[in-house]
């Protein structure tokens, strides 16, 4: 716990204050340790079951439930691609190929220099620019499998 206690041990406390429904501080929390740490590990789940006294299950079954939470160390480029039904019908199911030939990785999987991880997610409200495709924060639409590897070119690149 000595990572949590000199990082956001405060963070976490503002949370707890703010909810005297444990319940619905557990939420607040996960997203506040997936910001911080990428990914929700072992300890912060533990730690989170812990001081709002719910059973741990609980803490797993509401981070595994949410896309948004993930119990593995991401890439550095986490390319969530819409793989809902406007995104589906004007092509994203090539749009992910072309990413994983690209990676060389499958779904849900992180490249060995832990750069790239591909993730299907359900709509990214950018429907209007279907296929659309997220890379961290960034959004892209109107994608093609050939613009979609030109992007990823230019993250390998550094650019
Ligand atoms: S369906 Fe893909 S962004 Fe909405």
């Amino acid at each position: 716990m000595r990572e949590l206690k000199k990082g956001y041990q405060q963070e976490f406390e503002e949370i707890f204050k703010k909810y005297s429904d444990k319940n619905q501080a557990l939420l607040p929390c996960l997203h506040l340790a997936q910001e911080k740490w990428g990914y929700l590990t072992e300890e912060i789940i533990s730690f989170l079951a812990q001081k709002l006294g719910l059973p741990k299950v609980e803490v797993y079954s509401v981070a595994t439930f949410y896309s948004m939470f993930t119990l593995e160390k991401q890439g550095k480029f986490v390319i969530r691609v819409c793989v809902s039904l406007p995104c589906y019908l004007k092509g994203s199911r090539e749009i992910l190929e072309a990413i994983k030939k690209e990676l060389n990785i499958e779904e849900y999987q992180t490249t060995p220099d832990k750069k790239f991880t591909i993730e299907p997610v359900s709509c990214l409200g950018l429907c209007d620019i279907a296929p659309a495709i997220m890379i961290n924060k960034k959004l892209y639409g109107n994608l093609t499998p050939q613009k979609v590897r030109e992007i990823i070119q230019k993250y390998k690149e550094g650019r």
